[in-house]
């Protein structure tokens, strides 16, 4: 069979999607016309013309897409607790039956939180409550819909007096939905200068905590040795550059260090040549790199998990044995605790028909 075909009924495993960039256009609407929050749109049409693009666009033009919709949905209890619930049936609709789903708490909240974001007045939804009812939004969804979601906490390269809040969040719901660490944000911003964020990786890491780390999307590969030697990073976000540094990409191939690779976003963001059968994913698909595939962030980028798989099918030359080995090394580099881990690679191996061999 033609890998294009694959992996429409199969069931699918995503490590790298924003929370804040995944809320129904319908919900933003809801909300913020029950809030009497002023948005520049109406309907559903003119939201996603403001709000998401099909063409590469810069950081800055990229990042005001938030102030659109985000005061519609921070700082309100009822709106984050349900965009963690319609994620989880998103992604269940998608035909991925277990998702990692990262956000930074501080973005979504407007109390104890300096400064606060989006305009907002201070209110009483600390970064706390916001983790709290993402993970009830999370936990009803997995009910509702029968598939598995866990959560990365992120710190913001811009705001590193916030990261050790977050890894002591991550530490409190540790495994109530929060499985890791992640850094995100403008990766040209030095990491030195930052001391806050390696010092709440370092406190993940004697804690137990899984940790990731953006790193080599736009920014060149010396970000990607940082985050493997400075952050100590598990898996990286994104990681395209990673290859123009061959040293460094032989020795995490050896590693097995896993790549969240996002063929799509990586197009609308510049990271990558826009043509995609140059793009890095064929070379980790040549070495077996060790990679899936994500969407990153499906509102703004107007796509689902098929946008990506269909690239990968059409410009790649994925085979249905590449769809299968990609999900299956998502899924051996989770963040879930090893039995859960187990469960899910059997349920994989019995859906693609595989013995539980294969993969890495
Ligand atoms: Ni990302």
């Amino acid at each position: 069979m033609e890998g294009k075909a694959y992996y429409m009924n199969k069931p699918k495993v995503e490590l790298h999607v924003h929370l804040d960039e995944s809320f129904k256009p319908e919900t933003i609407l809801h909300f913020a016309k029950r809030r009497q929050i002023k948005i520049p749109a109406n309907t559903v049409e003119e939201l996603l013309k403001i709000v998401s693009y099909n063409e590469p666009l810069s950081l800055t033009e990229f990042l005001a897409k938030f102030n659109h919709y985000m005061p519609a949905i921070a700082g309100d209890r009822e709106a984050i607790k349900r965009v963690a619930f319609e994620f989880v049936e998103m992604k269940a609709k998608e035909g991925v039956v277990y998702v990692e789903v990262r956000y930074s708490p501080h973005l979504l909240a407007n109390s104890r939180v300096d400064p606060i974001q989006w305009g907002q007045e201070e209110g009483d939804i600390t970064p706390d409550d916001v983790v709290d009812l993402v993970n009830q939004g999370l936990r009803e969804g997995e009910k509702a819909f029968n598939i598995k979601a866990r959560s990365i906490l992120c710190c913001m390269r811009h705001m590193p007096h916030w990261s050790l809040e977050v890894v002591e969040l991550c530490k409190k719901y540790q495994n109530d939905t929060v499985v890791a660490i992640d850094l995100a944000g403008d990766e040209s911003l030095n990491l030195q200068a930052a001391p806050e964020h390696r010092m709440a990786y370092e406190e993940a890491l004697r804690s137990g905590i899984h940790r990731t780390v953006h790193a080599g999307e736009a920014g060149p590969p010396s970000v990607v040795k940082e985050a493997v030697e400075v952050l100590m990073a598990e898996r990286i976000g994104h990681g395209y550059h990673t290859i123009d540094d061959p040293h460094l990409y032989k020795e995490l191939l050896n590693n097995k260090m896993h790549f969240e690779t996002c063929p799509w976003s990586s197009y609308l963001t510049g990271a990558c040549d826009p043509d995609f059968t140059k793009h890095p994913v064929i070379q980790f698909m040549k070495d077996k790199a060790n990679y899936s595939l994500n969407t990153d962030g499906p509102l703004i980028l107007s796509s689902t998990l098929d946008t990506d798989y269909k690239i990968a099918a059409k410009y790649m030359g994925f085979t249905e044995d590449e769809f299968k080995r990609v999900n299956i090394n998502a899924a051996m580099s989770s963040f879930l605790p090893e039995k859960e881990k187990r469960e899910l690679l059997c349920k994989l191996y019995k859906a693609y028909d595989m013995e539980g061999t294969e993969g890495l």
